[in-house]
């Protein structure tokens, strides 16, 4: 049964909404006003805010409402009748909400709490996201000076090195790890800090070396253009990380560009280019021994207010061009002009990744590129491996649970 929670704190929650996120707030509530099918609450604040009691049924907290192990709904409103008749209200001492449901024909009599702070996160919600989020700052080649750079120790082992990696790659989607040791399977270890891999046609990870009998570009010693993994997949991996293990070839620096912001240059100087590359399906396509994976899609997509949002350029597994014949020219205008952006000095960040050194990336944004090397000069190494977004926003919630005042 929720009860009251007679606490000490007074920053504390006051009733167990069986939330991990922290959502207490000093500010109390002083009166219910109820309507028809509403109540408004006033905050000792002064501010007000209204709730549907078919909406604050749903959301009732008690342990028969909530389960109290899995913190999931159990509630389940079709049991109701349509016309939930309203309850009665009122302040508790503490300054929360409390409710008592009238008994209805087969159903009990029922009592709700709710937690002045829970429902001040949730008054007026615009329906946006629950965290707040880090919007994308979108750079050129200046950002070479900016690049977020977290020693592999602190982000391996602090809350803090962590929390600058994962708020780094929300922000600019390129993050350089230093100083970490130079053993295999590292990558997986840094990964698996915020979640779990991504597995693909790969593998778990895979080894970026110059093979024998290459199944893709990267396994060979040649120049990559810029390019993002894998658009041959509806899913594409989310980030992408490559672990240095080893870089004594001549030859093989890296190269990076945002390429949402390239696709913004692109429509400034040519609108009708940026049109072309996205409204136009174009295929991609990965083929070996056991797999054919392929996919139809834009080269830039765009959000529902227009915004290039993710790229898909990567000019070794573009397949056929199939677009009706009007068509050719334009794409293929279009889209050497955004490859010459992709490449320009004027977008690009540009260095050689040292052993011990990893770079991850937002594989839907920006895209990452090497110059050719001389496998006869040295070895090099690199490691690689992929993660969803969820897993970040995740571990950035998780994160947030310990460092938010009052939480507890
Ligand atoms: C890759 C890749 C870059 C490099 O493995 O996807 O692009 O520097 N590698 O070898
Ligand atoms: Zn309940
Ligand atoms: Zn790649």
């Amino acid at each position: 049964m929720t009860a009251e929670a007679q606490i000490a704190d007074a920053t504390g929650p006051i009733v167990d909404m069986g939330e991990l996120s922290d959502y207490a707030d000093a500010r109390r509530l002083t009166a219910v006003e109820p309507g028809t099918h509403a109540l408004t609450l006033t905050w000792s604040d002064g501010e007000q805010a209204s709730f549907h009691y078919v909406w604050l049924r749903d959301h009732c907290a008690c342990t028969e409402c909530r389960h109290p192990q899995t913190h999931e709904r159990m509630f389940r409103l079709v049991d109701l009748p349509a016309e939930i008749p309203a309850p009665s209200a009122r302040i508790t001492d503490m300054g929360a909400l409390a409710l008592d449901w009238p008994a209805m024909t087969g159903i009990d009599a029922h009592r709700s709490l709710f937690d002045p702070g829970w429902l001040r996160q949730r008054a007026d919600d615009d329906g946006g996201p629950m965290t707040t989020a880090i919007e994308p700052v979108p750079w050129d080649a200046g950002f070479a000076e900016e690049l977020p750079i977290i020693d592999h120790h602190a982000f391996m082992h602090t809350d803090a090195g962590l929390h600058d990696w994962l708020t780094g790659m929300m922000r600019s989607g390129l993050v350089l790890l230093r100083n970490g040791p130079t053993e295999e399977g590292e990558v997986l270890r840094a990964a698996e800090r915020i979640g779990w891999p991504r597995e693909t046609n790969f593998g778990r990870h895979f080894d970026v070396v110059s093979k024998p009998n290459p199944n893709n570009a990267a396994y060979t010693a040649a120049a990559l253009e810029p390019h993002v993994d894998l658009p041959n997949w509806e899913r594409s991996p989310d980030y992408q990380f490559l672990y240095c293990l080893a870089n004594e070839a001549e030859g093989g620096a890296s190269v990076f560009t945002d390429g949402v912001a390239v696709a913004e240059a692109l429509r400034a100087e040519d609108p009708e280019g940026f049109r072309v590359l996205s409204e136009t399906p174009i295929d991609f396509r990965f083929q070996d021994e056991t797999a054919d994976l392929a996919m139809r899609t834009p080269v830039i997509e765009l959000d529902d207010a227009g915004r290039p949002t993710r790229i898909r350029f990567n000019n070794w597994i573009r397949d056929t061009l199939r677009v009706p014949g009007h068509q050719v020219e334009p794409f293929y205008r279009a889209y050497r002009r955004y490859w010459e952006l992709l490449r320009d000095p004027r977008y690009t960040v540009r260095f050689t990744l040292r052993p011990g050194e990893m770079i991850a990336f937002d594989n839907l944004r920006v895209l990452h590129g090497r110059d050719a090397f001389d496998p006869n000069t040295g070895h090099r190494q690199l490691q690689g491996c992929y993660l969803d977004r969820d897993l970040l926003r995740s571990r950035l919630r998780v994160l947030a649970r310990g460092s938010a005042p009052g939480a507890g």
